[in-house]
């Protein structure tokens, strides 16, 4: 088995202009509502991302014609809500915990019996999460011992909405059960305890679906109506833009513009996290891109500073900790994160991960149950683990800017799970990294 390795030379400046891939949570929705659409729906800026590929074909799967993905794209010509049809053997969900968790709540619905897997991580991660929920609606649904995948479902269980208090801040969870919703007799009303990313809820509204939003917390929907395909203008991903506002923010004599950036409040949280640190953020020519703000992102380099980080900020920046880590560690000062438990249970253990990596090149990272105490300062060059998962790589290919030698980042390949091309991209802006294939 060889693995890939990321080799990141110190300094550099960001610069220039970047036109950076689309976003991964509205290009899954959008495969998902398209496929159970009545008519086509067409898309332009598909992330041609493992994650979203595992997606797309898993509806293929079940029958439903996909043209493209070409240079992002993609036509799903929908089959309506009970059109799919039983795939041929286990639906393979590769790294992607959206992909999983969102078509748990479809396939509960289903008339036929199915079988979602994934890969090592993937299968270690919590899915009960999903499945306690759901079987609360009357579904059906396997799981190994320990929670978690494969996910044995069951086909033709009939369901009936609930009234939910989701336990953690999880659009995921959410996603889940709203989808689950749209098959479900009667109401099915779920509560956060904070809010997060909003884009099913405008996705169903884009799709011509009532969705009653009660309050900040709330969303509701009554089972039993049609989606209708629409087109779908997915903008760049913000969480992959974080990248490189934070290697910008860090590297003197950066200027970069990132196009036509998702900028939805409910994603927004780096932004606002690495203003208060000091950074230097402008969103240009704000618009809406159907139903979804977006903005052009102006980055300059500027001191950070660490801060305490506001507990409201957490969920709407919960991808983006791993970039933010290495944020601090370059800061003047100490930051500290707390309430952020759920970091522990992404693609990686995100806060041990960084914890071991910052701590290999040289940066004091103290990690808590629920979150990371990180004294900034220098940052010395070395060899760190990104355990496969994609936002560890990324984040410490970024910190070869300050690094005071070469950044040798391992398993690295999962990258193309959310940013396929970031090595040619990262390079056009002005690092120097190169990818490596070992033994
Ligand atoms: C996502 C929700 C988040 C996020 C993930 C994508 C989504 O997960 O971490 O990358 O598209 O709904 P949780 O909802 O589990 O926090």
């Amino acid at each position: 088995m060889t693995t890939l390795t990321f080799l990141a030379a110190p300094g550099g400046a960001l610069r220039g202009r970047l036109c950076l891939p689309g976003d991964k949570s509205i290009s899954h929705r959008a495969i998902m509502f398209g496929a159970l659409a009545e008519g086509v729906t067409t898309m332009t800026g598909f992330l041609e991302g493992e994650d979203c590929l595992a997606t797309l074909r898993a509806f293929r799967a079940m029958g439903v014609r996909i043209d493209g993905p070409e240079r992002g794209r993609v036509a799903v010509h929908g089959v309506g809500l009970h059109g799919l049809r039983a795939p041929p053997g286990p639906l393979d969900m590769g790294n992607s915990g959206t992909s999983m968790r969102l078509m748990s709540g479809i396939l509960a619905g289903q008339s036929f019996d199915t079988v979602l897997t994934g890969d090592a991580s993937l299968t270690r991660r919590p899915m009960r999460r999903v499945t306690e929920p759901l079987t609360r609606m009357g579904a059906c649904i396997e799981t190994t011992a320990t929670g978690s995948a494969p996910l044995r479902i069951r086909g033709g269980r009939r369901l009936t909405g609930i009234d939910y208090l989701l336990p953690m801040a999880s659009a995921q969870v959410k996603s889940c059960l709203l989808l689950a919703g749209l098959y479900a007799q009667g109401t099915t009303r779920i509560t956060e305890p904070a809010p997060t990313r909003d884009h099913t809820e405008r996705m169903l509204a884009g799709f011509g679906y009532a969705l009653h939003r009660e309050g900040e917390r709330t969303v509701a929907l009554a089972g039993g109506g049609r989606l209708t395909g629409t087109a779908i203008d997915v903008p760049a991903d913000i969480s992959s833009a974080a990248f490189f506002l934070v290697g910008a923010s860090l590297a003197p004599g950066s200027d970069l513009l990132l196009e036509h950036v998702g900028v939805n409040p409910t994603r927004t949280g780096v932004i606002d996290i690495l203003r208060l640190m000091g950074a230097d953020i402008e969103l240009l020519n704000p618009r809406l891109a159907g139903g979804e703000p977006v903005a052009d992102l102006r980055v300059r380099h500027a001191p950070l500073h660490g801060i305490r980080i506001p507990a409201n900020l957490v969920p709407l920046a919960i991808d983006e900790f791993p970039a933010l880590f290495v944020a601090a560690a370059c800061a003047e000062g100490v930051t500290v994160l707390t309430g952020a438990e759920e970091l522990r249970v992404k693609e990686s253990d995100r806060i041990q991960v960084m914890a071991d990596g910052l701590t290999a090149l040289g940066v004091a990272a103290e990690p808590t149950p629920d979150g990371l105490v990180i004294q900034g300062g220098a940052l010395a060059g070395g060899t760190v683990d990104s355990h496969g998962d994609h936002r560890v790589a990324m984040s410490f290919a970024m910190a070869a800017v300050r690094a005071d030698g070469p950044i040798a980042i391992r398993d690295c390949a999962n990258v193309d799970t959310s940013f396929p091309g970031f090595v040619t991209l990262a390079r056009t802006a002005g690092l120097t990294i190169q990818e490596q294939e070992t033994a």
